[in-house]
């Protein structure tokens, strides 16, 4: 049998290297079969990003990382029990969205369509990250006579951990996630800068790398909801006004955060505030992957918190 690259330019709808589709609305609505064409570019993209856990995990040199390391991958591992409940719950509200739409908009509703079955690649891609930082945080701590070191998640942990997220607009729900993922992203990257060890650095880069392509997807999923004319911007400014208050979802003290929210465990509640690097750049930082997802999804460009809020208001009086 020969082994057909997904990549070649003799298969129709291959000839191109897959990526992220950026435009959904036009993908799906502007295309004959583009619901199937759209779930194709979502499949080749995929698989040919696939990357296997012990292949790295085989590379790292366990037993000479540094205390921070082993710190950050327990962080990690601990964030990433989280994704499971998100993806499972966008995989039924996409669903439930697309029959709700079915009559009244059809094309809104293949866009629902295409998110929940994106949403399949979401969920193997982050079992990824979770297994890969759960089985590190188990190995490396393996010799080390330290209570606090006793790293991996008890069998109630992991329950805990795994409470679905309640239901919420759907294009709130898409921006918030654009949101996290984007965070996601700066925070593996703060992780691998800060990291010694080559292997370590390349897992913390490679999954860096996905979180941003999540980030990608739902910023593109949310721009298509805006376009078809059935979502309100507001949702999207006003998530953005949540994320960047003082006594935000980010901002605000993470322990009353915790305790006020006895539903689910978001991605950043997770982060042990002491693994933050110096807060003002990371504060200039997130603000700037914030506002360029406010940008994508709704064409309104802010440069600080001040013209967001004004941006909101705005809206708000329209
Ligand atoms: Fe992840
Ligand atoms: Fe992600």
């Amino acid at each position: 049998m020969t082994i057909v690259n997904v990549h070649s330019t003799q298969l129709p709808l291959c000839e191109s290297k897959p990526n992220v589709e950026r435009n959904v609305w036009d993908a799906i609505t502007k295309n004959d079969n583009g619901l199937f064409k759209t779930f194709w570019q979502q499949h080749r993209y995929h698989e040919a990003r696939r990357w296997s856990v012990v292949d790295f995990i085989n590379e790292i040199d366990f037993p000479n990382l540094t205390m921070i390391e082993r710190t950050y991958i327990k962080n990690a591992g601990f964030a990433e029990l989280t994704t499971k409940p998100g993806a499972d719950r966008l995989t039924r509200q996409a669903d439930e969205e697309c029959r709700k739409w079915s009559k009244k908009n059809p094309q809104l509703s293949a866009v629902m369509q295409a998110c929940g079955t994106w949403s399949r690649y979401w969920n193997e891609e982050e079992s990824h990250h979770e297994m890969a930082f759960l089985y590190l945080s188990y190995a490396v701590n393996q010799n080390i006579d330290n209570p606090l070191l006793n790293v991996v998640p008890s069998d109630e942990e992991i329950i805990d951990f795994r409470r679905i997220y309640p239901d919420d607009n759907m294009l709130r729900t898409l921006t918030i996630l654009a949101m996290s993922e984007g965070i996601a992203t700066m925070q593996y990257n703060d992780c691998a800068d800060a990291a010694t060890d080559p292997a370590l650095i390349a897992l913390f880069r490679k999954i860096s790398l996905d979180e941003s392509q999540h980030m990608r997807n739902f910023v593109s999923f949310a721009k298509a909801l805006v376009e078809s004319g059935e979502f309100d911007i507001r949702d999207v400014l006003s998530m953005a006004v949540m994320f960047m208050r003082e006594d935000g979802e980010i901002y605000g003290n993470s322990e009353n955060r915790i305790k006020e929210r006895d539903t689910h465990v978001n991605w950043w509640d997770a982060i042990d505030d002491n693994c933050k690097r110096d807060p003002t750049s990371e504060e200039k930082e997130v603000k700037q992957i914030i506002f360029k997802i406010v940008e994508n999804i709704t064409g309104i460009k802010v440069r600080d918190v001040e013209e967001l809020e004004e941006a909101w208001m705005e809206q708000l009086v329209v």
